[in-house]
């Protein structure tokens, strides 16, 4: 529409092209009058080659604009055209020659118009009458031969053959019957005088005349004529004008006078006396005017309308005191004024109007008509500013409501459109109509989030069934088509159904946790919900809600050095001569908790000296405090305590054996200690593992050095000074961080190294892994495995990893 708008008059043709199917072909029909109700005129469907199923779908039906729709009917099933009311001719039409009666037969989708016409055709149903039953003539004697006398003719209110043919008149001595045809449908009568009167022979005579109409069968009427034989003869009103003509506008107040007849007579006396009837008068005329039978003044007495009766017919009678009489033709026309403003009629209304129909869409025909005529009938109609609707101009008075643009329920639910019809007259008369038009909705709109994405925060260790969050999706469509339902959509999470960790309720779209969580396992994860409506067919979107998992502290922090009770086999040994603040010893403990659930303090809880020894809050270093001296006990034990800082914390402990002795000799000494007869070699046994591990680690430096010399320009971190746990030590658990089944290096500094103590003399050196180090293939080397090596030197580490457990005392 947007490429046409230049061009207005193709515009247009668009519009218009809409009902192009729109005809207007002619039917008519016969029918006699008084058929009974139900009788057959024609049918309808068949002469105009309309397919009779589609008939009723078209809403096809008989209009008409003088509401003749009382007379026949429209049979949409059979597509007849059917007599409704039994017709009478005379009271529809009276003296009309042609009868017709007008109709439209009004069809839609699309408008369609076809004109019909029935011609009700006449019988003989009347009889003539004559306007009086008897006539009353007064005759001298002296009349001669020849001489006649005007008599009123009969009427019969049928037309053509079935009215008055012929008149005859009973036989009798004096007169005889003389008939002229003045028009068609008029025709003088005369008595003519066949044998001169004698009053004293015959003082009345009496006769009848007969008056027969051309009927089949016949129908005649009578009326007695009686003649009196007088002494004198006289002469005849005549008239002014044989025809009078006024004209009288519609509104014509009572007692307007219309005209004024007037007729003299020669005769002097009761002879020229002249007295007014009317001779000839239908019934609607007797209703609306008044003759003065003394002043032949012709007066309104009933109001007048244009649009029943434009013109009256009618004959004035001048009569003298001895009944000699003459008439005249009074025409009075009725003028046209505009007394009646358009009458809006709705034939068709689609309502409510689904709101996806395309513009230009015809939602409804109005029929517009104004009684009046001419200037006054005709009219111009329009439909108010502001409405997506118009009116486009269809045959003859009909104009199809358009939708001009494109409906939305959602903005606009219903329009009251105001249809105003103007007629031209001045002043002009003018009425409006309201409609009001509903949209009918449509499923258009999907559901839509509110947000964007949602997330939920949720601890570990919930409870199943606990709420996480909820999501909201709002759809402005009616009723089912804008009500919501959520759902989850399938996917996978860990290799489970997303369904195992997560529930939707379908309603309300509050989003409830399955299972307890685990933030050791899981840190988050992504569900997709979509949200649908009811509507047919539904509409739908997605959107996604990330669910975090938040730490608890539930993990105690575990010790990996010194190995737990029980398997303890470590003593460290402090030089003699140590000073104060040197480093013995250091416990190492790990937080499969995160963050300040993972953050360890140590402390020294119980000692054999408390004032020998103190550990670094944080890096769990136990150093010296003072200079060893000579009174100072030969064994110590501390009770350490790690705890981790959340709330509440979790704490674990260990006992930590130190020696005090420079000379490996006086390990024997040990046997006092707690450990097993078992281990009474151990001296020897510690003297060549040392021996064999100094041995091995001096062979390592070189190689080392060899190898840093080699690549010099690669250079290769292996003892960072940071402390590398062999995966071993992890808990199983630590195994899977990204889900990758992979541990990543960085993730194993951030988990361990706490203390992050950067001159820590105890390595552990693991197989070194620039990135990874698969969970699965990290060292089955448990705590004892470290007694294990120290018991036999020469149990050779792992193949395949690379692995040395290296005790380096700053004395050594
Ligand atoms: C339309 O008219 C009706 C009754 O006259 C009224 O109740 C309704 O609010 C109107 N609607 C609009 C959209 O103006
Ligand atoms: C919903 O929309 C469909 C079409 O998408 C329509 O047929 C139906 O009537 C609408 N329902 C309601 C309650 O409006
Ligand atoms: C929502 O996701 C489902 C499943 O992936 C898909 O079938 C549907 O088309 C999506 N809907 C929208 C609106 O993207």
């Amino acid at each position: 529409m947007m490429v046409l708008r230049g061009i207005p008059w193709l515009c247009c043709v668009c519009c218009f092209s809409v009902f192009v199917r729109i005809t207007a072909a002619d039917l008519s029909y016969s029918v006699p009058e008084e058929m009974k109700p139900g009788s057959f005129v024609g049918n309808i469907a068949k002469d105009l080659g309309l397919d009779k199923a589609k008939l009723s779908y078209r809403k096809a039906r008989l209009d008409s604009e003088e509401n003749y729709q009382q007379y026949c009917d429209f049979d949409s099933k059979s597509g007849n055209l059917i007599v409704r009311e039994q017709i009478d001719r005379e009271e529809l039409c009276g003296e009309k020659i042609s009868c017709v009666l007008r109709f439209e037969l009004i069809l839609e989708n699309p408008l369609e118009l076809h004109r019909v016409s029935v011609l009700i055709l006449d019988i003989n149903d009347n009889s003539p009458v004559f306007p009086s039953e008897s006539v009353k003539l007064e005759i001298s004697e002296s009349a001669v031969k020849g001489a006649n006398y005007r008599l009123i003719e009969a009427h019969d209110m049928d037309i053509g053959q079935n009215t008055v043919t012929h008149y005859s008149l009973q036989k009798n001595d004096y007169f005889v019957l003389s008939v002229n045809e003045v028009s068609d449908r008029r025709k003088s009568i005369e008595l003519v005088l066949d044998k001169e009167l004698d009053r004293e022979k015959e003082r009345d005579i009496n006769f009848v005349l007969v008056a027969a109409d051309g009927g089949n069968p016949q129908r005649s009427g009578t009326a007695n004529i009686h003649v009196s034989v007088l002494d004198a003869n006289d002469n005849a009103p005549v008239f002014d004008q044989a025809v009078y003509k006024a004209s009288l506008p519609e509104n014509a107040p009572l007692d307007t006078v219309v005209v004024t007849v007037s007729a003299t007579d020669a005769d002097e006396g009761v002879n020229g006396e002249v007295t007014y009837e009317f001779s000839r008068i239908s019934e609607k005329a007797k209703r609306v005017f008044s003759l003065n039978s003394q002043t032949g003044q012709i007066k309104v007495i009933g109001g007048l309308d244009f649009e029943s009766n434009s013109k009256y017919e009618m004959r004035v009678d001048a009569k003298d005191g001895y009944g000699l009489s003459s008439d005249s033709t009074l025409i009075i026309d009725i003028t046209d004024v505009n007394d009646n403003a358009p009458v809006i009629h709705v034939k068709s209304l689609t309502n409510p109007i689904p709101e996806n129909v395309s513009p230009g869409t015809e939602v409804g025909i109005i029929n517009v008509q104004d009684r009046d005529s001419e200037k006054n009938r005709q009219v111009r109609c329009s439909l108010q500013q502001g409405v997506p609707f118009k009116l486009v101009p269809s045959i003859k008075n009909y104009y199809s409501v358009v939708s001009t643009g494109q409906l939305d329920r959602e903005v606009v639910s219903d329009y009251n459109i105001t249809i105003t019809a103007t007629d031209e007259g001045s002043p002009p008369l003018s009425s409006s109509k309201s409609l009001h038009l509903s949209v009918a909705d449509i499923n258009d709109n999907p559901p839509v989030f509110e947000e964007e994405s949602y997330s939920a925060y949720v601890s570990e260790n919930n409870k199943a069934g606990s709420t996480l969050c909820s999501v909201t999706a709002r759809d402005p469509d009616w009723r089912q088509n804008g009500t919501v339902i959520y759902s989850l959509l399938a996917a996978e999470v860990n290799g489970a159904p997303v369904s195992s960790y997560v529930s939707v309720n379908g309603d309300t779209g509050v989003i409830h946790a399955v299972r307890s969580f685990d933030y050791e396992q899981l840190r988050s994860f992504k569900v997709q919900l979509m949200a649908r409506d009811n509507g047919s067919p539904p509409l739908s979107s997605n959107v996604s809600v990330s669910v975090f998992i938040s730490d608890v502290n539930d993990n105690p922090p575990q010790i990996l050095y010194p190995a737990p009770e029980g398997n303890s086999f470590m003593t460290e040994l402090v030089p003699k001569a140590a000073h104060g603040g040197s480093l013995v010893s250091k416990v190492i403990a790990v937080d499969a908790d995160s963050g300040q659930n993972a953050w360890l303090s140590y402390q020294i809880v119980k000692s054999t000296d408390p004032g020998l020894f103190t550990i670094g809050v944080h890096s769990g270093e136990i150093r010296t405090q003072r200079d060893i001296s000579e009174t100072d006990s030969m064994k110590q034990t501390l009770i350490v305590s790690v705890k981790d800082n959340g709330q509440p914390s979790l704490s674990a402990t260990c006992s930590m054996y130190l020696l005090i002795s420079d000379n490996l000799a006086e390990v024997p000494e040990l046997k006092d200690i707690s450990y097993d007869e078992k281990n009474s070699k151990l001296t020897s046994y510690l003297i060549i593992a040392l021996v064999s591990v100094s041995t091995f680690f001096l062979t390592f430096i070189i190689i080392i050095l060899g190898v840093r010399f080699c690549r010099r320009r690669k250079p290769r971190l292996l003892f960072d000074g940071a402390v590398t746990i062999p995966g071993a030590y992890l808990p199983p658990n630590y195994a899977d961080v990204d889900g990758t089944g992979t541990l990543r290096s960085t993730y194993n500094y951030d988990a361990y190294l706490t203390t992050g103590s950067r001159t820590s003399d105890f390595k552990f050196v693991s197989s070194y892994n620039d990135n990874t180090l698969p969970a699965e293939q990290t060292l089955r080397k448990s705590p004892s495995d470290f007694a294990d090596a120290f018991g036999s030197a020469d149990s050779s580490p792992e193949v395949g990893n690379i692995y040395f457990v290296i005790f380096v005392y700053e004395h050594f």
